[in-house]
């Protein structure tokens, strides 16, 4: 498939040698360069605190590590290499400033875009804009691109977003959320709104529930600092699986566009019930994981993590039932756990939707099953439609759920590029439709601040589990009390 290339760019990287730059956007930008997206001149500057003695060797070592060999062309990987450069700046004081001006010149083209990433601790967000704008380094055809997560709570987001929206104006500001660039998830938006079949039933007179599970097995990998003073609903549930949800359940926007569509998805966030210190012990469950087994390899448990308080309370793992009060949603639970550490890297959305309101068929045609529908994320993405079907043969009516089933790998025989490729280069065409609005962000801080709340006023304390399971034995009592189960597909095989 022919590429467009993107106007020239100067991509700026902060936080330019840490875990997220290493393993993701450099990768990124080396895909995007590999497949002919980027211009002869277009730079990226990668920045850290003190000077590093041979960048471009590391960042070679880093390429060979998160690019599969066969993409590692050694023509594209030197003219990649050609173009980085390493700048030392100091994002608090006034050290390195005057070189990063100079490095990026005058660059008088007005069509050349500027990218100034911001993958370091939110704390540093507004000083390092603040320094931006002092250093005329924050024009018209500059933009900001936030990490989650963008502050720790609702006051310290609107901090952060207070001191960016100092120096840019909303259209310049970029806050990312990886989970909107992945191809399935882009592609919910396809199921429901480019197939007439599912809109109709896709509301509580047809759906029973909804489970979003985002499941890891890997810990902390050696990010206990930061991990620890997030947790995993911080981590996780304020943005990839709230963002996940609004996908779900928006109401089908006017057109594909970046307000359309962020205009429905904050309508989402508006309508999530509160969690209260009532509700709280029910409708949430913390956990932490304690030594086990991932694919029978001992792992430690999480007090044992590099940089975790011996004591700490941070939870790894958060399973919650929530609500959405709006006319489509009244009465339809939502199902949402996530965690480090599980049995299973996976991540899925099923719609479970309602038995059929009158059976027919006589009792030896055996059970019957609900559709189902369960759209799976990541790895081995595929979307399955649980139908119930005869089964072949003579001998009377059995019935027997099987499933309809497409699975991308097999129908696009194609690589999936990662989220960050489509995300970054959306930056540069100035595209904001699959990142997050300001007030997206806050909506989301305010809900999720009730339960960090409601935890804070009601002890609530991280459940343990053993690395390996599905968390403590309390999510799954969340959902059975309900009389409904967690989607396993080890188990149901379809
Ligand atoms: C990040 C979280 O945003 O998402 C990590 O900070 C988590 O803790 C990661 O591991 C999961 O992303 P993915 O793309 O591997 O599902």
């Amino acid at each position: 498939m022919a590429v467009l290339s993107v106007a020239p760019f100067d991509f700026v990287v902060f936080g330019g040698t840490g875990d997220l730059a290493q393993r993701k956007l450099l990768p990124a930008l080396f895909m995007r360069d590999r497949d002919g997206q980027i211009t002869p001149d277009s730079r990226i500057f990668a920045l850290s605190r003190r000077p590093v003695p041979d960048f471009r060797r590391d960042v070679e070592h880093a390429l060979r590590e998160h690019v599969s060999e066969a993409e590692l062309d050694a023509g594209v990987l030197a003219r990649f290499l050609a173009r980085l450069e390493h700048v030392a700046v100091d994002a608090t004081s006034d050290d390195g400033w005057p070189d990063l001006v100079k490095a990026l010149g005058d660059g008088d083209d007005p069509r050349r875009v500027r990218v100034h990433y911001l993958a370091t601790s939110p704390d540093l967000f507004g000083p390092i804009c603040e320094a931006l704008g002092r250093y005329g380094l924050a024009d018209a055809r500059t933009r900001v691109v936030l990490e989650k997560p963008i502050g720790h709570d609702l006051a310290s987001a609107r901090r952060t977003n207070d001191q960016v929206n100092a120096v840019f104006d909303e259209t310049q500001i970029f806050r990312i959320d990886h989970y909107l660039g992945k191809e399935t998830v882009q592609n919910l938006l396809a199921l429901r709104f480019a197939n007439a079949l599912f809109e109709p039933l896709w509301n509580a007179s047809a759906i029973d529930h909804v489970q979003i599970t985002v499941a890891e097995k890997l810990g902390v990998e050696g990010r206990g600092g930061y991990y620890d003073h997030a947790g995993a609903l911080r981590d996780m549930v304020q943005n990839h699986l709230l963002q996940l949800l609004c996908l779900v359940a928006m109401e089908p926007p006017r057109v594909l566009d970046n307000e359309a569509v962020r205009d429905e998805k904050i309508k989402v966030l508006r309508a999530l019930a509160p969690i209260t210190r009532e509700s709280v012990g029910h409708s949430t469950v913390r956990g932490q994981y304690r030594a086990g087994a991932i694919d029978g390899q001992s792992v430690r448990g999480y007090l044992d993590e590099q940089s975790v308080g011996e004591q700490s309370q941070t939870e790894t793992f958060v399973a919650l039932k929530l609500e959405l009060k709006n006319w489509r949603w009244a009465g339809v639970p939502f199902y949402l756990r996530t965690g480090k550490r599980l049995q299973q890297k996976v991540s899925e959305i099923v719609i479970q939707f309602r038995p059929v309101p009158h059976r027919i068929f006589p009792a030896d045609a055996g059970p019957m099953q609900a559709n189902r529908l369960v759209i799976r994320l990541q790895p081995d993405e595929h979307i399955r439609l649980l139908m119930m079907t005869k089964e072949p043969g003579p001998g009377g009516m059995r019935l027997k759920a099987a499933p309809l089933n497409l699975s991308f790998a097999e129908t696009f025989k194609q690589r999936f590029p990662d989220a960050y490729e489509r995300l970054l280069m959306d930056v540069v065409r100035g595209n904001p439709t699959l990142f997050m609005r300001r007030d997206e962000v806050e909506a989301a801080w305010a809900w999720s601040g009730t339960i960090l709340d409601a935890w804070a006023q009601a002890d609530e304390r991280p459940r343990p589990y053993i690395a390996g399971t599905w968390g403590p034995s309390q999510a799954i009592a969340l959902i059975e009390r309900d009389g409904r189960t967690w989607y396993d597909e080890t188990l149901e095989g379809v």
